[in-house]
């Protein structure tokens, strides 16, 4: 049986990289599912507080996530949506699991590098150092691989940069498999979105990302339209007047046509999109005198005609009146993912020898 698993942190509203590399993939896998398909969505708070979060900052973000979730239109009665800290087994699982993980292969994950040489040019060697790096980011990918393999996930839903993540849970899968002699997890499958990097739009060689101090670099779902144009008609781009698609010498522009490609209700590719433009410039004066702008005030129209219903029901879901349908959510997601996880826990238990 197909089984379909991603996850997302809670930490903030979601934006446009979010909502192309993976909410938007996950209702149209939603939709598109045959029936017998299992689909888990999880909020993701325990991997949240790798970063200590003020007092009610975490729970106000979960809210807004599901939310978000909601709004985008997972539908309950169809996707097990749930907070990861409601199934304990996910952290029974990650402990077992660092039993047999690799220390060398976690310490070569990009995520983890990189936070290190940004905290300290020194090695581990120095105490300081190590002091200031904590062990839960060393071991988040143990518990990213847990939120998998427990729901014995086939299909994993992601963007371009969660890519090394699921190629470490697929190595926990060898590793414990091999340790103790059976079938007893399943390979998860990569799925990469289509939209695989959405790039900032202050800076098109960064992507985009929620700890970005700049909040004109992403456009998030609760963004009034107000917001949305003026972000797209300030996104950086370059000097050259005219259209064209060269992600490589125009990363600026092609980002946005990119992004146009996505909300395209046509489908074109960017290509497609600039050589559409050029055809378009050379019979409309106002397109002709300035082409960048005008290809700017396409991307806001093509975005908001998408994401206005969106930000529309998010803020419904928000309304007080709500919390208590947004608690039965919570409450029968958790309740069906335990269901979920025990499964696949009974067979670890027995394999590890933990059983009764
Ligand atoms: P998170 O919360 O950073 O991001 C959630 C999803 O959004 C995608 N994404 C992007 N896609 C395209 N362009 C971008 N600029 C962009 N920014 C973010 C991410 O690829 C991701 O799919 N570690 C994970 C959460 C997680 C998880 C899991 C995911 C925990 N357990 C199990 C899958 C399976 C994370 O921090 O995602």
């Amino acid at each position: 049986p197909k089984v379909i698993f991603s996850g997302i942190q809670p930490t903030g509203v979601p934006h446009l990289g979010n909502y192309l590399g993976a909410l938007k993939q996950w209702k149209r896998m939603q939709d598109e599912a045959e029936p017998g398909t299992t689909l888990l969505f999880s909020i993701v708070d325990l991997h949240a507080i790798t970063m200590p979060r003020r007092q009610g900052t975490l729970a106000q973000g979960k809210r807004e996530m599901l939310a978000a979730l909601l709004a985008v239109g997972l539908d309950p009665q169809r996707s097990i949506i749930f907070y990861q800290s409601t199934v304990p087994a996910h952290s029974e699982l990650q402990w077992i699991l660092s039993c047999t993980a690799s220390m060398g292969y976690l310490s070569r994950m990009t995520q983890w590098k990189d936070k290190m040489s940004m905290s300290t040019t020194a090695s581990l060697q120095d105490d300081g150092a190590k002091t200031r790096l904590k062990h839960g980011l060393f071991s988040y990918p143990i518990l990213q691989a847990a939120d998998i393999l427990v729901h014995r996930a086939t299909h994993v839903p992601v963007g371009d940069d969660q890519r090394q993540h699921l190629e470490f849970a697929r190595e926990c899968v060898t590793n414990f498999n091999h340790a103790y002699g059976g079938a007893h997890l399943v390979v998860p499958e990569t799925m990469v979105s289509p939209a695989k990097r959405v790039m900032s739009l202050r800076d098109p060689s960064k992507k985009m990302s929620k700890s970005d101090p700049d909040p004109l670099s992403t456009i998030t779902l609760s963004d009034p339209p107000s917001q949305v144009s003026k972000k797209i008609m300030t996104a950086l781009t370059d000097s050259t007047p005219t259209v064209s698609y060269d992600p490589v010498t125009r990363p600026g522009v092609s980002n946005l046509l990119e992004l146009w490609s996505h909300f395209d209700p046509d489908q074109r590719t960017p290509a497609q999109l600039a050589s559409d433009f050029i055809t378009n410039a050379d019979s409309s004066v106002v397109v002709r005198r300035n082409h960048l702008g005008a290809l700017k005030a396409g991307v806001v129209e093509a975005v908001e005609a998408e994401m206005g219903g969106i930000r529309e029901r998010y803020f419904e879901f928000l309304m007080p009146e709500k919390a208590g349908y947004l608690d039965e959510i919570i409450e029968e997601g958790g309740r069906k993912a335990r269901e979920s996880a025990e499964e696949t826990m009974k067979i670890v238990r027995e394999a590890v020898g933990l059983g009764a």
